[in-house]
């Protein structure tokens, strides 16, 4: 660091922040989950049930579900996102959007399903991982299911924190964060998407239960 220069402290980005992403950059991870996310939604939540997509980006996901009988709310920060999700999305497909930041007050009820795709990977230290998890606890019912998909470090020297792109975790890291509020179920490493040398990284796919408490 040069002389004088402070450190920048770790953070995720904000809204305004997702909003200029979104406006300037081809958003790469942006596709159609690989099958393990489908295979694991039907073992533990088949449809029809309802699903949270927390941090939905441009709607892909929650399209995806949709077109497989889930009925989907999908919600993101990014007012710009939201709006270009909408506008991809067909008049009479089950989803309803909402521009939400999931770490403060949403109005949206429990959900019996909420999922993440490469949301808690953009929250860079512990406390930050700690608020998105317990946002996902007031978000579904207890004894209820989060899906989780996001980027997975598969020993310590490959764990990575940073300010934008996705933080690599290790197991440990992602226990420790989800511990209070979750008990994992399921627990799988597969490619984080479709696109070869592009989001064909290592990904960690959990199953979590909501705790009764
Ligand atoms: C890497 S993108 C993933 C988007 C989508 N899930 C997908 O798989 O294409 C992360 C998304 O999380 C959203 N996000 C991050 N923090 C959020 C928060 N606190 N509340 C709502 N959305 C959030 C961002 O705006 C961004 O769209």
């Amino acid at each position: 660091m040069p002389h004088g220069e402070a450190a920048m402290p770790l953070r995720s980005l904000n809204a305004a922040e997702w909003d200029h992403t979104y406006d300037s950059a081809i958003a790469g991870w942006d596709e159609e989950p690989p099958p393990v996310l489908g295979e694991l939604l039907a073992e533990y939540a088949p449809p029809p049930v309802r699903v949270l997509d927390v941090g939905c980006g441009l709607g892909t996901t929650a399209r995806w579900l949709a077109n497989r009988r889930y009925t989907v709310t999908a919600c993101d920060f990014s007012a710009h996102a939201i709006e270009e999700a909408r506008r991809r999305t067909s008049a009479g497909a089950a989803v309803r959007y909402e521009v939400l930041d999931v770490t403060g007050h949403v109005p949206l009820g429990l959900f019996p399903v909420v999922l993440d795709r490469g949301v808690l990977h953009t929250c860079p230290t512990d406390r930050e991982r700690r608020t998105f998890v317990a946002a996902m606890a007031r978000m579904c019912r207890p004894g209820g299911l989060w899906v989780h998909v996001g980027a997975a470090a598969l020993s310590e020297e490959n764990a990575l924190d940073q300010f934008s792109g996705p933080s690599w975790t290790t197991e440990k890291t992602f226990l420790k964060a989800v511990d209070a509020w979750f008990t994992v179920l399921d627990l799988r490493i597969a490619d984080f998407g479709r696109q070869t040398g592009v989001t064909d990284w290592p990904a960690r796919y959990a199953v979590l239960r909501r705790k009764e408490r």
